[in-house]
């Protein structure tokens, strides 16, 4: 193995020691963040997703509200439960875990969430926000992937940046994140002409589209810093990334693992916006 790894874990213990004191300041001037999670059916993955936000919460002092509806559940209800969390005042954090159910128009559930609740960073204001360099709420997988870049000083100014997959939850804001720190952005998908041309330019490659180890040692520069996003179920249960980590790992300079990579700072970031809300609310 040639490349260095960078640790999701390590980053994040660090990261949530220092949230844990901004936890204590706030309860010290009577204020407890919490985040409101909604579950709509029972996807397993969701499911994890959600249990692993809760125990986030819980681990750095803050509370946390988790509502789980059956999968056809009538979307007036969720609307109702949105509106009531956003007049919480006790509420600092809203988060639809996605995907809805298809019955669900998503678009409509995430405008329904107050903008200055949305931690997620999905509303279309945030968005917007986002998009002129002034963000409010960073969505959080391109957040902490952000965050690991800087932590390991990968010079960004002017650098190559290609992204594989162009959601709105991740390979978008990343675009735009990386866009705002002077990288040379290119965004790479399921329709894109030979893809290992764009990954073979990229000082720093993200992949962020759900196949199981589609980018391959070989779509990689020498030296190169690789992020995977990916978190695909493997026949045998275990988990593994977008990004082939066998023969990547030969190539790269950096690159992150599946799990204990981009995974933690996902959840990190999510702390830190529902704790930035809360902080808000004081001044
Ligand atoms: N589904 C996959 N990633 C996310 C995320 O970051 N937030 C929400 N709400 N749903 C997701």
């Amino acid at each position: 193995m040639t490349a260095t790894l960078l640790d999701g874990n390590a980053l994040s213990t660090h990261l949530r020691t220092k949230l844990a004191g901004r936890v204590a300041a706030l309860a010290a001037r009577g204020v407890t963040p919490c985040l409101a999670v909604i579950l709509v059916g029972e996807d397993p993955a969701s499911a994890v997703y959600v249990r692993n936000k809760v125990a986030g919460c819980e681990k750095t002092g803050m509370r946390s509200i988790k509502d789980v509806y059956a999968p056809d559940v009538d979307p007036a209800v969720v609307f109702a439960r949105i509106a009531e969390l956003n007049a919480d005042p006790a509420v600092h954090g809203i988060l639809v875990q996605l995907p809805l159910p298809k019955h669900f128009d998503s678009e409509a559930v995430l405008e329904a969430i107050a903008p200055e609740k949305d931690v997620d960073g999905f509303h279309a204001e945030n968005i917007g926000a986002l998009m002129q360099g002034n963000p409010r709420f960073i969505p959080c997988t391109p957040y902490g992937v952000m965050k690991m870049l800087e932590s390991a000083n990968v010079p960004l100014k002017g650098a190559e940046a290609v992204i594989v997959g162009r959601s709105n939850i991740v390979g978008k804001p990343m675009a735009m994140l990386l866009l705002a720190q002077s990288c040379t952005v290119t965004v790479c998908h399921s329709q894109s002409k030979d893809l290992a041309f764009h990954t073979r330019r990229a000082d720093i490659l993200v992949a962020a589209v759900g196949r199981a180890r589609m980018i391959t040692g070989d779509m990689i520069k020498p030296g190169a810093t690789v992020i995977d996003v990916g978190i695909n179920r493997q026949a045998d249960g275990k988990l593994c990334g977008d990004v082939d980590f066998e023969s990547a790992k030969e190539v790269a300079g950096l690159i992150t693992p599946v799990p204990g990579g981009v995974g933690p700072m996902t959840i990190t970031m999510l702390l830190t916006n529902t704790i930035e809300s809360a902080e808000r609310t004081l001044k």
